[in-house]
């Protein structure tokens, strides 16, 4: 082969597939396991080696759990149990949780290595393999060969290994919180302001995909100072009224914890003083949630 390690995949979702697909395209993908129908049709789909009994599968360098965070655990199990911790004496265990360290893997025998890869990055359907380069990895294992065996591979998928041996449990629940913010509740907002957008009747993604693109550049190019522009930080609460005003239910009680929100990033950057904050809090009080 091309010195690689050989792995093998637990749960064709999201994750899984993208990385299957990734890692059959490097010659590394032993089998990406299922457990129904719909699992081994999508497999077929993407010309992907796939296996459903943990007997006929062979054995791999890598073992990945791509499964639902809830579920690691369980799958864990289930895996050493059908594969007998002899095997799995060759084998390390990683998942792929941004939630979770090595609690997981606790009770295992001491000489089976195991490892945390968390890609920080959002794959949604369909599988899209490119997300995979030039993105952070965080790699937690207390096995010196487990990192070795990650680095490369990740390397190889054309992305950044940042690798601890323990990484601890208050930093992982921050990490995590940065990355639910950073994908989930940013897609969220860029929908709103689209909606929003679109009811104005504006062609909404010409319109909102630079200045998108600016925060975005403004923010990461920033030195020092915070790059926050718009009505909160000219303390301009007429305007802000105004649009409370305009806004839909829904719409308004998203709309506040936004401002909210933003004007509490000012407030502790200096750009919003405590007056200004006062008369924020002042115009949007908790009863706007429920109109
Ligand atoms: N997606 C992301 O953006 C992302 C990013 C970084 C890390 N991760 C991590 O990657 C892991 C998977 O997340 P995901 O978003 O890919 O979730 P997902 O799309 O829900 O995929 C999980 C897959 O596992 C399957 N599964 C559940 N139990 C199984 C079992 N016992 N045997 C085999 N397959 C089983 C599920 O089956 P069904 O199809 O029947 O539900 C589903 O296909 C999680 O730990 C997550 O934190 C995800």
């Amino acid at each position: 082969m091309n010195g690689l390690p050989i792995c093998g995949i637990v749960g064709p979702g999201r994750l899984g597939t993208t990385l299957a697909i990734a890692l059959h395209r490097l010659g590394c993908l032993q089998w990406l396991k299922g457990c129904s129908p719909q699992h081994a049709e999508r497999a077929q789909a993407y010309g992907l080696p796939y296996g459903e009994s943990w007997d006929d599968l062979p054995p791999v360098d890598l073992l990945w759990y791509a499964v639902p965070d809830r579920a690691i655990a369980t799958v864990v199990e289930e895996s050493v149990q059908a594969l007998g911790t002899h095997r799995l004496r060759q084998t390390a265990l990683i998942h792929t949780a941004g939630s979770l360290g090595g609690e997981v893997f606790q009770g295992l025998p001491s000489d089976v290595e195991w490892g945390c890869a968390h890609p920080f990055q959002a794959f949604p359907w369909p599988p899209q393999p490119h997300l995979l380069r030039c993105i952070g990895w965080l790699v937690e294992s207390p096995h010196p060969r487990v990192h070795q065996r990650l680095t490369l591979l990740i390397r190889a998928l054309g992305g950044i290994p940042v690798a601890v041996a323990h990484f601890p449990a208050e930093y992982r629940t921050r990490y995590h919180i940065a990355a639910v913010t950073a994908s989930n509740a940013l897609t969220a907002l860029l929908r709103f302001a689209l909606d929003i957008a679109s009811s104005a009747g504006i062609p909404a993604p010409l319109f909102l995909h630079p200045i998108v693109e600016a925060s975005v550049q403004n923010t990461f190019s920033a030195i020092g100072s915070l790059p926050l522009t718009g009505p909160i930080t000219r303390a301009d609460w007429p305007t802000l009224q105004h649009h409370i005003e305009c806004l839909q239910d829904g719409e308004r009680a998203v709309y506040r914890s936004l401002l909210l929100a933003t004007a509490s990033v000012a407030r502790s950057h200096g750009l919003l003083s405590e007056e200004g904050w006062h008369q924020l809090q002042r115009l949007l009080p908790p009863e706007l949630n429920k109109q």
